[in-house]
């Protein structure tokens, strides 16, 4: 009965793409307060990390690629999407925030000098880590319940109609990406013994990671928007993590508490320490 056809039906429901104003900026970024200013700076670092998500994508594949054939097979779902839709629209949001920034800092366009280095690095010059594609796919469900908190919380503070639409759509491109990874994990864990325990195993792994990670700026990214993830937002996070697993799985592998405790150990061995030596 499914065959294919639900990573059809998941592009499908990409299909209506939203116009990005051709990436051309020069007069929002006049217009703008100096209040949406420092968010479009702040920007600046997630523009990094949204690119690097064909990085990611690049190292699922490989994950997929180098696992036993006959678990591997059933990751193509996630493998197409992917390639077919998560590099496209990251590559935009990508494009769009550096190219915001760029105009605003230098008044030059990013996207008509942009430095292919910093391309290739995003795509190739990867941190590993994920052991197996259960974990890599995991991750990228968990990081964009992140990502949609994320924009949802900007697009609260921004100030300019026009910067708060393209937040907006971004948040909804994430909101989307967010239900198709859901879609293509149930589909796994339902079909299959293995594949739940191997997803249960890696929830446990890395619950925690967010899949931007796999970027040596990340953490400037995350630094930088540090203040849009007040305790309301971030507890609204980890419910919701929470519930998605709990969805998946019938019943959450990992309670709230541990979830929370687990969230904070990393935060504070990766995050801080980096903060203070910076
Ligand atoms: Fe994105
Ligand atoms: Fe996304």
């Amino acid at each position: 009965m499914h065959g294919a056809r639900n990573i059809l039906r998941l592009l499908k429901l990409g299909d209506n793409k939203w116009d990005v104003g051709n990436y051309n900026y020069v007069d929002m970024v006049k217009e703008l307060s100096p209040h949406d200013q420092e968010i479009v700076k702040a920007l600046d670092n997630i523009g990094d990390g949204e690119l690097s998500a064909i990085g990611i994508i690049v190292q699922h594949q490989n994950l997929v690629k180098n696992y036993p054939r006959e678990l591997a097979k059933d990751f193509y779902e996630s493998v197409m999407y992917g390639f077919c839709m998560i590099n496209y629209e990251e590559m935009r949001h990508g494009f769009m925030l550096k190219e915001l920034a760029s105009q605003l800092n230098t008044g030059q366009s990013f996207v008509d000098n942009v430095d292919g280095s910093l391309i290739h690095e995003l795509m190739f010059e990867t941190n590993e880590l994920y052991k197996d594609p259960y974990e890599s796919l995991m991750s990228y469900l968990l990081g964009e319940i992140t990502n949609v908190e994320l924009y949802a919380s900007v697009e609260s503070h921004v100030e300019h109609e026009g910067l708060r639409n393209i937040v907006r759509n971004i948040k909804k491109d994430e909101q989307a990406h967010k239900g198709a990874w859901l879609s293509i994990i149930k589909r796994m864990v339902q079909s299959s013994e293995t594949h739940r325990e191997k997803f249960i195993a890696a929830t446990k792994a890395i619950h925690f990671i967010h899949q931007a990670e796999v970027s040596k700026y990340f953490k400037n990214g995350a630094l930088s928007v540090q203040k849009f993830f007040t305790p309301s937002v971030s507890k609204f996070i980890l419910d919701e993590k929470h519930k998605f697993l709990t969805d998946i799985f019938g019943e959450s592998p990992i309670d709230k508490k541990q979830m929370l405790t687990e969230h904070l150990d990393y935060f504070n061995e990766n995050f801080v320490a980096h903060a203070t030596a910076v």
